[in-house]
């Protein structure tokens, strides 16, 4: 009888210790030389990892976050639950939602994802496009491209 009554309490201390464990992965304090050398080009943009230390790219939309040693999201999102009960998992979402109409005429699934093709395009030395609208790019007129 007392048994059941001990149960949940010890799967809480387990759960517990999982907890602590995984924060002790992160150094007491922050040595940036003992970072790896800080990426490149990130076209999610940069973010501190999960121990709040060493510079990482920000993870892209979609991507699992969250978590000591989880991915850190990048710029302008934010990580975020999805799906129910054990199907729930954390995922980077940006943080403003829906398409948007770009400079170049195409339609972006997100203001986060046509700020990382700009990303890449800098690599390449190519113009970045800018928001023209929020929403698909109209087909005006009888051009459609
Ligand atoms: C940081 O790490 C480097 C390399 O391991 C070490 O030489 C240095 O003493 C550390 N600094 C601190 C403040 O712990």
């Amino acid at each position: 009888m007392k048994l059941t009554y001990c149960m949940p309490f010890a799967l809480l201390t387990l759960a517990h210790a999982g907890l602590l464990l995984k924060r002790d992965s992160c150094q007491r304090q922050c040595n940036l030389s003992q970072c790896p050398s800080a990426p490149q080009a990130c076209y999610y943009g940069r973010a501190k990892d999960s121990c709040g230390c060493c510079v990482v790219c920000g993870a892209s939309e979609g991507e699992k976050c969250g978590g000591a040693g989880g991915a850190v999201c990048g710029d302008g999102m934010r990580c975020e639950r999805r799906g129910v009960e054990e199907k729930a998992r954390f995922v980077c979402v940006c943080q403003s939602n829906g398409v948007v109409c770009g400079s170049d005429g195409r339609t972006y699934p997100s203001v986060c994802r046509l700020r990382a093709e700009n990303a890449r395009a800098k690599t390449e030395n190519a113009a970045p496009v800018t928001v023209l609208q929020r929403g698909e790019c109209h087909a005006s007129g009888e051009g459609k491209t």
